[in-house]
């Protein structure tokens, strides 16, 4: 190679190995952060939504989310999170089943370097440092605001309330709070007896067996009230409660969880007293969240999500459509 042939080689090794160098801080810019996502299943409306609101918010923030329907079993959520861990994603957000068993798949994330956000639900660890943020509802508040509508609504009332209760999945966050937030309230009111409980796994079905259940342990002049953790379990009962000629809302005190669009419209009509919000649409917050610990913030190590109470006793008209 002559003088003139080697320089001009050389200028373009070095241009292409400078716009390469370029390119790649460029492209490590714009890469979008991969966010594992471990849904816990599709057990009722607001779980519908939660997804559509964490799918929709990813895709609005230019985050790729890989993300798995645990089908309610938490060894497939321990299973999603292993995937996520060994396609060594970003982050890992996920929505725990129930609280407990949850440390050893965390220590792995934490020994990997991921980062993870807990959605909706919180676990039960003695180790903190296992996630790095928590963003969900506070249950045990929306359970003290079904205690105080009661106390509100039998405010004149001498004699005992009979109450039945139908739980949400067993040893869930929100089953947890739920329950104790309620009787916290009520515990300071003995007129207020809780006389049946089961678990219904915040589905339907499951809310209608149990109905059926109870109308065949109780006459319906022995139940007061029906509280329910969530709407889908609420319009199982209330099927139930039609069929056998009762007037839910009337014969039976209806409190629900959730206040999907349905509720509100039976809140209207009567036919529920009192729905609590669980807020699903915690997508934009998630995504949010997951911006800030990829690019090293400090984050709250807990956010909840706010909510409101709607019950007869307010301006019902004035409640936004829900969306869902
Ligand atoms: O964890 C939130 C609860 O889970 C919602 O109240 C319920 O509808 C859902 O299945």
């Amino acid at each position: 190679m002559d003088r003139p042939v080697r320089l001009i080689f050389a200028v373009s090794c070095f241009l292409c190995i400078a716009a390469g160098c370029r390119n790649k801080n460029v492209s490590e810019q714009q890469d979008p952060i991969v966010l594992g996502y471990s849904q816990l299943g599709d057990e009722s409306s607001w779980r519908t939504q939660n997804t559509f609101s964490i799918k929709s918010a990813a895709k609005r923030s230019g985050i790729k989310i890989l993300f798995e329907d645990a089908m309610q079993n938490p060894a497939n959520q321990i299973k999603a999170l292993r995937s996520f861990i060994a396609y060594k994603v970003d982050v890992i957000a996920f929505s725990p089943l129930v609280e407990t068993g949850w440390d050893t798949v965390l220590e792995e994330a934490k020994a990997a370097g991921i980062p993870v956000i807990l959605v909706d639900r919180m676990i039960e660890t003695s180790d903190d440092s296992l996630y790095t943020a928590a963003l969900c509802s506070d249950f045990a508040l929306e359970g003290r605001r079904a205690g105080e509508f009661l106390v509100r609504k039998f405010a004149g009332r001498t004699t005992p309330v009979n109450i039945v209760e139908l739980a949400g999945t067993a040893f869930s966050t929100p089953a947890i709070g739920r329950s104790e937030g309620f009787r916290e309230v009520l515990s300071a009111h003995p007129k207020f007896v809780i006389c049946f409980s089961e678990d219904g796994d915040f589905m339907q079905s499951k809310g209608r067996e149990i109905m059926q259940k109870v109308l065949k342990l109780y006459r319906s002049d022995e139940i007061d009230v029906l509280y329910s953790h969530n709407d889908d379990m609420t319009f199982g009962v209330i099927e139930v409660m039609k069929e056998a000629g009762l007037a839910p809302g009337k014969d039976i005190v209806i409190i629900s969880v959730d206040a999907t669009q349905r509720s509100i419209d039976y809140l209207r009509e009567g036919t529920i007293n009192c729905v609590i919000e669980c807020n699903p649409n915690s997508g934009q917050q998630v995504m949010e969240l997951a911006t800030r610990i990829v690019s090293g913030e400090n984050v709250p190590k807990r956010t909840y999500i706010q909510e409101t109470t709607f019950d007869e006793f307010g301006d019902l008209d004035s409640i936004a459509n829900r969306g869902y």
